[in-house]
């Protein structure tokens, strides 16, 4: 059976993050606490985040005394997040300095949070003192399960230091200022580079500038987390380490950050409760931010760090979540990998920014609140749900979702902002056939191995790294199949043009030249006519939606063609045949029923597993987690507001969040309602 993430501690965490320290001038509240905590089914917590002042109150004065209370059953975070006034007001140089582009440099004042400059030398020797002397105290104490680094890493720092930093990380990138010149194309307004130091600003108009300094963001952030990670191992070396981060959070390459750490948490706040119209698109937006998490660590479970029992209080509206949407939203973390449903926050605090954000315990501060019973629902499934842990999702497709080809598209001037700007809902649109058929899904970076998948998507990849296409071309030859759209295989790894016809070197392996592109209004749309005879049994006509390239085929068949406009009759899909397998090109935006039967055929076409013969309704999906002894877990989710009949097949299937029950046939799934089923049988 696969191992848990710390094998000491073998059940899903639930709990989250707790501060006590906001506390502890109150008497009774932590033996309060500690009496609700098995009424909620919490197991862990979360503690330290922002505990600074109260760990260090003065420069060098420790006091643990507060913590050596909680360590009872805990995951522990070093406060790096947030720094004490007190050292801020000694050495100011531990802030950032950022400044609208064009005006001399600001140093921000003390407040918020998260506002650290990650090349102060005081501020790492700061973070290397309190978190070393948190690992030396806690790190090998039997109730740690795991390091929670930070919170949040996040945002730049232009200070003089800063730069200077950057302007060294170009040196060892590019060896000569000729060289940096060539890559930015530095011709362009008279922007050559005569000296290192003339490199001061992030100038929006040179983007291949603006690519690198995303880069080197990510580069000093991540050297930032394995200074935390080296503060602690030395003294803690068994518990692993992670942090928490954000998914569509677009500032950092988590690529590169997960590198840094053993294993990958998130903070999923999806709002289903907020716009009931819209809750199947949600559903599928943080199915994806889950896939995408998870798969930065391949061969792992991941934890959901936080989530909101109840409303944030940084919504437009704060609606209430509806009875068992806590639940629901919950179990889709577990059914997309997690081995954890943890929460901001465990309790209100009575003053702060944050106070009136949803809790496991609320102000009134009892059990007797809907929100701590629906919590403590949470809980009685996750035990239930034990058998389901460690295992993995067993994907044979693969998205790729690359982060610098995203930040490419959006450094450059054009060709069209209307789009640039939807590189996550693009992924989404593709991905949306595959979640609700509950086919599961890898999501990748543009550098990750294409190995062991069927089928590989990489919709609007704008940029490709160098050896790119190679790959692709030796994963389709041995018989892989590949998509790729509209907008691929435009710029190199500096944000350079690709000479001679796009999708640049996939050009070979598609088989298609894109020569120019049709930008429609949102109002607009041309169509597409399906092929008579094409390779996966298109019929009829469809919507473009406002995306639509002119390409020529240069070997490839054509699938699919354009209804109207001047390039009527032209290819609007295509597919070519290289060695042993196939490379389709999609050459417009698609509409939802276009991306549904196509990508619906080209899974049957694959024969990719289904849990389930009959198709969902409207608003279900289905994942699947797989143990290494080869036993399967199927979920299924109804995130409407109505129930739903699901077929489940004739196989009889045991219900783990059902006492057990035996289920086959047609069941009813109430508003929110989530099935877990064990030994699911092969289908489709
Ligand atoms: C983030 C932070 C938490 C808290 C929540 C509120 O995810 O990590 O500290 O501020 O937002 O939703
Ligand atoms: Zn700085």
């Amino acid at each position: 059976m696969n191992a848990p993430l710390n094998p000491r501690f073998p059940f899903f965490l639930h709990g989250g993050d707790y501060n006590p320290d906001q506390w502890r001038h109150v008497p009774g509240v932590l033996d309060e606490d500690f009496r609700l905590f098995p009424l909620a089914g919490v197991n862990s917590v979360s503690v330290g985040i922002f505990s600074w002042t109260a760990l260090e109150p003065e420069e060098g004065r420790y006091e643990f005394g507060w913590l050596d209370d909680v360590m009872d059953r805990c995951a522990i975070a070093t406060p790096s997040g947030a720094r004490p006034a007190w050292m801020a007001q000694k050495y100011p140089e531990v802030l950032r300095m950022n400044w609208p582009e064009s005006v001399a440099p600001q140093r921000n004042l003390w407040s918020g949070r998260h506002n650290h400059c990650p090349t102060s030398p005081v501020y790492r020797e700061k973070v290397r003192q309190i978190d070393g002397a948190l690992a030396e105290r806690y790190g090998r104490h039997p109730a740690l399960a795991f390091w929670h680094l930070s919170n949040e890493y996040s945002g730049e720092c232009r200070c003089p230091r800063c730069m200077a930093a950057f302007r060294d990380w170009l040196r060892k990138k590019y060896g000569s200022l000729d060289e940096l010149n060539h890559a930015w194309w530095t011709g362009f307004w008279a922007h050559g580079y005569t000296d290192w130091d003339q490199i001061e600003r992030i100038d929006p108009c040179l983007d291949g500038l603006v690519l690198d300094w995303k880069r080197f963001v990510s580069d000093i952030t991540a050297d930032f987390v394995r200074w935390e990670a080296e503060s602690i191992r030395p003294h803690s070396p068994d518990a692993p380490i992670t942090t928490n981060l954000m998914a569509f959070y677009d500032g950092l390459d988590y690529a590169r950050i997960a590198r840094e750490i053993d294993l990958v948490s998130w903070d999923a706040y999806p709002q289903y409760h907020e716009r009931p119209g819209e809750t199947e698109t949600l559903a599928a937006q943080c199915g994806f931010a889950h896939d995408y998490m998870r798969s930065l660590k391949p061969g792992r479970p991941f934890l959901m760090m936080e989530s909101c029992p109840g409303p944030t209080n940084w919504f437009h509206h704060n609606r209430l979540l509806r009875p068992g949407q806590h639940r629901m939203k919950s179990l889709q973390a577990v059914a997309h990998g997690s081995d954890s449903v943890q929460y901001f926050q465990i309790r209100k605090g009575r003053g702060g920014a944050e106070k009136f954000h949803g809790a496991v315990i609320d102000h009134e501060g009892t059990e007797r609140t809907r929100m701590f019973r629906e919590v403590a629902q949470v809980g009685r499934d996750l035990e239930a749900l034990r058998p389901v842990l460690g295992s993995l999702v067993p994907s044979r497709v693969a998205f790729l979702f690359d982060r610098e080809s995203d930040w490419a598209q959006k450094a450059s001037a054009g060709p069209c902002d209307a789009v640039k700007q939807h590189y996550f809902d693009t992924a989404i649109r593709h991905y949306r056939p595959y979640w609700k058929r509950g086919i599961p899904v890898d999501v990748l970076n543009g550098d990750a191995s294409l190995d062991g998948y069927d089928l590989v998507i990489a919709p609007n990849l704008f940029m490709l790294r160098d050896g790119f296409a190679e790959r692709v071309e030796r994963f389709v030859e041995k018989g892989g199949t590949f998509v790729a759209t509209w907008l691929t295989g435009v710029v190199g790894p500096t944000n350079l043009c690709f000479r001679g016809g796009f999708p640049g070197p996939l050009r070979k392996v598609l088989g298609v030249w894109a020569e120019e592109t049709d930008y429609l209004y949102d109002d607009e749309c041309n169509s597409i006519e399906s092929a008579a005879g094409n390779a996966l049994g298109l019929q009829g006509s469809f919507g473009t939606g406002t995306v639509c390239e002119v390409v020529h085929p240069e070997g490839a068949a054509v699938a699919a063609t354009y209804g109207r406009d001047f390039y009527a009759g032209s290819p609007a899909l295509t597919v070519n045949r290289f060695g042993k397998g196939e490379a389709w090109y999609l050459a417009t935006w698609g509409d939802d029923a276009f991306l549904d039967a196509f990508h619906a055929a080209l899974a049957a076409r694959r024969g990719l597993r289904r849990p389930f013969e009959a198709d969902l309704p409207e608003g279900v999906c289905a994942n699947v987690r797989e143990n290494d002894a080869g036993e399967r877990f199927v979920f299924v989710t109804n995130f409407a507001s109505e129930p739903r009949a699901v077929d489940l097949g004739p196989a009889p299937r045991k219900s783990l969040l059902d006492g057990g029950a035996t289920v086959s046939g047609t069941v009813e799934l109430p508003p929110f309602g989530v099935l877990a089923l064990a030994g699911a049988g092969r289908a489709g």
